[in-house]
């Protein structure tokens, strides 16, 4: 077993090594979309590792791949679902922001201002900023969110984990 530090949710946990830094975070009640399905095809999972990097499996070339698209990546960017915690010492936190994966997931908000940055699922770019009005006339422009999650779901459906 390793230690693992959370940012902002608590105690460091323990994990299994080689355990997916992902089902760490939803075991302990993060709020990821995963909307790739753990493919690493996507920025649902999408996190910063504070500490410990070189701890985690290495970048494979499709995670490479997917964080070039991160309009927001930085050189702490990995995905969750690609990264294995090999050794004890590693802190994670979760980027600012609710990663969208349905236009319709906002239908509720219509009228509020937005609490936090609504992001694109697959390149991070920010759609609805901080404070913005979730008006219908935006939630109708996101639709394209929906074509590229449907698209990205049906190449993930064709890719080995
Ligand atoms: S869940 Fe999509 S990249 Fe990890």
């Amino acid at each position: 077993m390793k230690n693992l530090e959370l940012d902002g949710m608590g105690d460091p946990v323990l994990v299994r090594t080689n355990q997916r830094l992902l089902e760490v975070l939803v075991d302990q009640g993060a709020r990821l979309q995963m909307a790739c399905g753990g493919k690493g095809l996507c920025a649902t999972c999408h996190v910063h590792v504070t500490a410990g990097a070189e701890r985690l499996s290495p970048v494979t070339p499709r995670e490479r791949r997917s964080l070039e698209m991160l309009v927001d990546r930085r050189p702490s960017s990995r995905l969750a679902c690609q990264a294995k915690v090999l050794e004890s010492g590693v802190r994670v936190a979760l980027p600012t922001g609710r990663y969208l994966t349905a236009s319709a997931d906002l239908e509720g908000l219509v009228g509020r201002r937005a609490e936090e940055p609504v992001l694109h699922p697959i390149d991070g770019r920010v759609l609805i900023a901080t404070g913005k009005i979730i008006t219908r006339s935006r939630i109708r422009e996101l639709v394209e969110v929906d074509y590229d999650v449907a698209e990205m779901r049906t190449r993930s459906l064709t890719l080995r984990r």
